[in-house]
């Protein structure tokens, strides 16, 4: 039995200045900038098994075999990494993720880029971070920045241009950030980003001004970065965030992803911020918040969420590593092998 093996640790990362919406070329590029910071406590966990033997691609998650859509991508991304490096065999992708696929957290960013760099090393693709950047670009956007750990940037795509990477711009101990995110809802989003975001590029009559103002809010977010301003990123991340849910709700007919719950936590955090505290929000595709906040004011500011009563939960995170190779290879489960 011949077999290639590799497996890949990557985490999620939370955008501070958004992606929303796609360039019309059908490279799979975003229209605006955008600058996350990568999560270190949660992670995926992928383990890409090429083998002479296989008939087919497979894949399992938390040990179920996927099909359909979610399958389809993973073969797209098997199939590119097939094309440089010449190999010729199917595999088997086993991945894990360590926090609740369901959470709102961008399980979808921290997977293709576990994906992405296991599936090139078993591959024996001689790949540094941009490429893996590249690859799991292709497949979901916000992924290309989880190649990277601490803050990271991912520029608008060049009209034509088929390559495009993720820019790393400080390391995760450069700012003390800490993210809390406020659980509002258990169980999986309505509307997905990818559908989401099309839905608002075709409808929205605010979507051109969203394009428009998109790049200033990604300059202010990463000015304030560089240089460790807490409050001017808090300021521009959330308007960032606002923005982009502004334009979907904008959308005909209009995509609200927020609950009672969203609502009362943005008003929370505003009353923490007139108590002095540094709390301010940011919300992807789905009804949840992260709080932005420090590690001085994280104790009191979960507090504050937990007393709310709309918010189930809450997990802290902060920032971390770049995906990376690891030993340690998950066991293929039982029935996977095609
Ligand atoms: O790349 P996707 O399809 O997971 O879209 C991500 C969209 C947001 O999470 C809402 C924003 C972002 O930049 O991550």
């Amino acid at each position: 039995m011949t077999q290639w093996t590799a497996t890949a640790v990557a985490h999620p990362n939370i955008a501070l200045a958004k992606y929303w919406g796609k360039r019309d070329d059908g490279f799979n590029q975003p229209a605006v900038p955008s600058l996350s910071v990568t999560l270190a406590g949660m992670a995926t966990k992928t383990t890409v098994t090429f083998d002479a033997s296989f008939e087919h691609d497979t894949f399992s998650l938390a040990g179920q075999p996927v099909s359909g859509g979610p399958l389809v991508r993973v073969v797209g991304l098997l199939d590119r990494v097939r094309r440089t490096s010449g190999r010729t065999e199917r595999a088997h992708v086993e991945s894990v993720n360590d926090f609740p696929t369901a959470a709102g957290l961008a399980s979808s960013a921290s997977g293709f880029a576990a994906l992405a760099l296991a599936a090139a090393a078993a591959a024996g693709i001689d790949s540094d971070a941009t490429y893996v950047s590249d690859l799991a670009r292709r497949t979901s956007v916000s992924a290309a920045r989880s190649a990277f750990g601490g803050f990271v940037e991912l520029p608008a795509g060049n009209p034509g241009d088929d390559d495009l990477s993720a820019i790393p711009i400080a390391p995760p101990d450069h700012l003390d950030l800490r993210v809390i995110v406020a659980v509002t809802r258990e169980g999986p989003k309505d509307v997905s980003s990818t559908e989401g975001m099309k839905h608002t590029v075709r409808t929205s009559p605010y979507y051109p001004a969203w394009v428009a103002s998109a790049p200033e809010v990604c300059r202010r977010v990463r000015e304030a970065i560089l240089h460790r301003d807490m409050e001017s990123l808090g300021i521009a991340a959330e308007e960032s965030a606002l923005a982009m849910h502004a334009s979907s709700i904008a959308a005909r007919p209009g995509l609200i992803y927020w609950t009672g719950a969203t609502v009362e936590v943005l008003h929370e955090i505003r009353r923490l911020r007139a108590r002095g505290l540094v709390a301010y929000a940011t919300i992807d595709a789905g009804p949840h918040v992260k709080v932005l906040t420090t590690a001085t004011d994280e104790a009191r500011v979960v507090e504050a969420l937990s007393e709310l009563q709309g918010v189930k939960r809450t997990i802290p995170a902060l920032p971390g590593l770049g995906a990376r190779v690891v030993d340690v290879h998950i066991p293929m489960s039982r029935g996977s092998k095609s």
